[in-house]
């Protein structure tokens, strides 16, 4: 692509408009580089900030021609959306996949396609790896450790009995990496602690279907004391359910309130912490713009790249009870991750 847009490059570049830089950039011989991005959808505020993470970095000013294609969390969008990629010969192919299967075919043919493909925020399940380059993403499994360590050390500091846990899951959508990851957290978490784990359902990943989760279990079982949502939108309609039933978020369980767990740490989800609303929440960072970037860079220059790259991550609660958890990630190494009591100073120096 790079080769062809040259030729017919400055003649497009007035009619499209393109910035100055860049048609300086181009007669001074820089190559515009040409990325096609798959994206899940628009159904949380960590998703918007990814958005505009990638669309910030791959921008016309950084040397960048992006081909964005929201697929409104449909993986048939999403194969859509990469062999139209394929079909506009981009130069990478930039793939948020919304679940883990499904991809063996359509990467195949990018790989015959000559395409380096790089995999964003979840993981592809496929029977081989090298049908694409690289992946940047976050633990998702270590992220639902690290918040069931949270409630087991929480729950012992204030002499809740594992029984006397009685929890709902709210998941996100099913077959996703970030769902896979913390429904397993979860899970083992039960299994060593005897917790009472009474539901699990889908809230998609969405405020609205987190609510009406919510709505329904509160419906079907009076003694729900915590809810894990499994990101921070589910959170806020899980919490408006939970309002709206005349019950209390909070972190005083034996007083009969509600201990909401989540993860994402958007701007609105910590802000919640602020307000003892959730009481913990495990960092799921979306900026993955300049990782993405830096990853093609290093392409360009013919580099060897990592395989799987992941993020660091951090766990924020509403209160200082809990120091620190340890739990093991994917990659079965054991480590020891600081829990920060939130404040407004946090926030505020935070970018999403
Ligand atoms: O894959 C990352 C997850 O997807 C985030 O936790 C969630 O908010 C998003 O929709």
């Amino acid at each position: 692509m790079k080769k062809k847009i040259l030729a017919a490059f400055m003649a497009a570049a007035m009619v499209a408009g393109m910035s100055a830089i860049n048609v300086a950039a181009e007669e001074e011989g820089g190559d515009v580089i040409t990325v096609g991005f798959s994206q899940v959808g628009a159904e949380s505020d960590w998703r918007t900030a990814n958005t505009e993470s990638m669309q910030t970095t791959f921008s016309e000013e950084n040397g960048y021609e992006l081909i964005f294609s929201d697929a409104q969390q449909k993986q048939e969008n999403q194969l859509t959306a990469v062999r139209n990629f394929i079909q506009q010969e981009v130069d990478y192919i930039l793939l948020a996949p919304v679940t883990e299967t499904g991809w063996d075919t359509v990467l195949q043919e990018a790989k015959d396609a000559e395409i380096p493909v790089i995999i964003v925020d979840r993981m592809v399940d496929v029977s081989d790896d090298s049908l694409y380059t690289t992946w940047i993403g976050t633990d998702s499994l270590l992220e639902g450790r690290k918040a069931a360590e949270w409630l087991n050390a929480y729950a012992t500091a204030k002499e809740i009995a594992p029984e006397d846990l009685h929890i709902v899951d709210i998941q996100g959508t099913i077959g996703s990496t970030a769902q896979i990851g913390r429904t397993q957290g979860l899970e083992e978490g039960v299994e060593k602690y005897g917790w009472d784990l009474l539901e699990q359902q889908s809230g998609e990943f969405t405020q609205a279907k987190g609510q009406e989760v919510m709505e329904s279990m509160l419906k079907k079982y009076d003694n729900i004391n915590v809810v894990y949502c499994e990101n921070d939108n589910e959170a806020f309609g899980a919490i408006d359910a939970i309002e709206a039933a005349g019950k209390t978020v909070g972190t005083d369980i034996a007083a009969g309130e509600i201990l909401v767990i989540s993860f994402d740490t958007t701007n609105a989800g910590l802000t919640n912490v602020l307000e003892g609303k959730i009481a913990c929440d495990v960092e799921c960072n979306p900026l993955h713009g300049p990782r993405a970037e830096a990853l093609i860079q290093a392409l360009e220059a013919g580099e060897e790249v990592e395989k799987l790259n992941y993020v660091d991550e951090e766990i924020f609660a509403f209160d200082d009870t809990v120091a620190s958890v340890t739990a093991v990630n994917s990659l079965d190494e054991e480590g020891e991750y600081a829990v920060t009591p939130i404040t407004q100073e946090i926030i505020d120096g935070r970018a999403y």
